[in-house]
């Protein structure tokens, strides 16, 4: 089983620098993913309220036997629930839903800022940070004037800013803000929603070193100081997908990825301008 290794967080917590994301995963699905995870050696899921897979998480976690402190989840509030007591009654929801006490972090999805809410928001994942409810306190989709609009308004910076981030998006202005302010930045769709896994110029990477091009990316990530949560719902892959600890990408691997950005291949909307619910 491999072990994946913990990344410190600016609250003093750690997460595991590998989560299994199970975005778009029904919830019957979601179960058997997240135990392939577990048992490949996984200990980090990364849903939300918006998956509708939160019982199947929760499910998950009791049949898997593991102990709770063992286990790092990571939960959403959705865009229409921003606002204070609508993110209390969101995240109360959602520990109902995976039928835990506390998630370990609580992220606030997308800023939204049409909204105008992100920033009570914040103050109220704090509030429930305080409650005990979850150990740390992040945001989803943050740029620099939405990171600094909250570190302001409270006086506590975000611990991750979860952010889309791969080899076409590599996200070079805000992961340099999330690392001045001592934020970790998870990267979401790691492999480009699938779009990258069979690249010819990954795949001539990975085979110096006997690995598929989503290992390639997955030890990118890694060795850019990402977490990164990689989806997926086929045992196989769940598994090779870890397996990316025995070889190291060298200074012309890193070049050979850089090149590759081309940031019209951006799979999800632009957080300035996603206001929709
Ligand atoms: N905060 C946000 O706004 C946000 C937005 C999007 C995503 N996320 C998070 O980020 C996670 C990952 O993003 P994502 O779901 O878009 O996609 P991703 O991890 O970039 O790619 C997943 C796709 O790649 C395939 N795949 C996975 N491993 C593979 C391998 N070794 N070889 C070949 N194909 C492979 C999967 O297929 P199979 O499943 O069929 O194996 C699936 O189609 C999400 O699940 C979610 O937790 C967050």
């Amino acid at each position: 089983m491999t072990s994946i290794p913990n990344v410190r967080l600016l609250d003093d917590t750690q997460i595991p620098q590998i989560g299994l994301g199970v975005w778009q995963v029904p919830d019957d699905v979601a179960t058997d993913a997240c135990l392939a995870a577990f048992e490949a050696g996984y200990r980090h899921i990364d849903t939300a309220a918006l998956y509708g897979n939160e019982e199947g998480v929760g499910r998950a976690i009791k049949a898997s036997g593991l102990s709770r402190d063992d286990i790092y989840v990571t939960t959403k509030v959705w865009n229409t629930d921003q606002g204070h007591d609508k993110t209390v009654a969101a995240m109360k929801a959602s520990l109902e839903r995976l039928d835990l006490d506390y998630v370990d972090l609580y992220l606030i999805h997308w800023p939204t800022p049409a909204r105008n809410l992100f920033v009570e928001t914040w103050e109220t994942v704090l509030e429930l940070q305080q409650q005990g409810l979850t150990r740390s306190a992040g945001v989803s989709n943050f740029h620099g004037e939405h990171l600094r609009n909250v570190i302001d308004a409270s006086g506590v910076t975000p611990v991750i800013n979860q952010i889309e981030l791969h080899p076409w998006l590599p996200q070079r202005e805000v992961r340099a803000i999330d690392a001045d302010l001592g934020i970790v930045t998870e990267a979401w769709s790691p492999l480009a929603s699938g779009g990258l896994v069979d690249d010819a110029q990954l795949a001539a990477i990975g085979a110096k070193y006997g690995k598929t091009a989503a290992q390639v990316m997955i030890r990118w990530h890694l060795q850019i100081g990402n977490v990164v949560l990689p989806k997926s719902v086929t045992p196989a892959r769940i598994q090779t997908n870890i397996d990316v600890f025995d070889f190291e990408l060298d200074a012309d691997d890193l070049i050979t990825i850089e090149g590759m950005e081309d940031t019209s291949r951006r799979t999800g909307p632009n957080p300035d301008i996603f206001n929709e619910a």
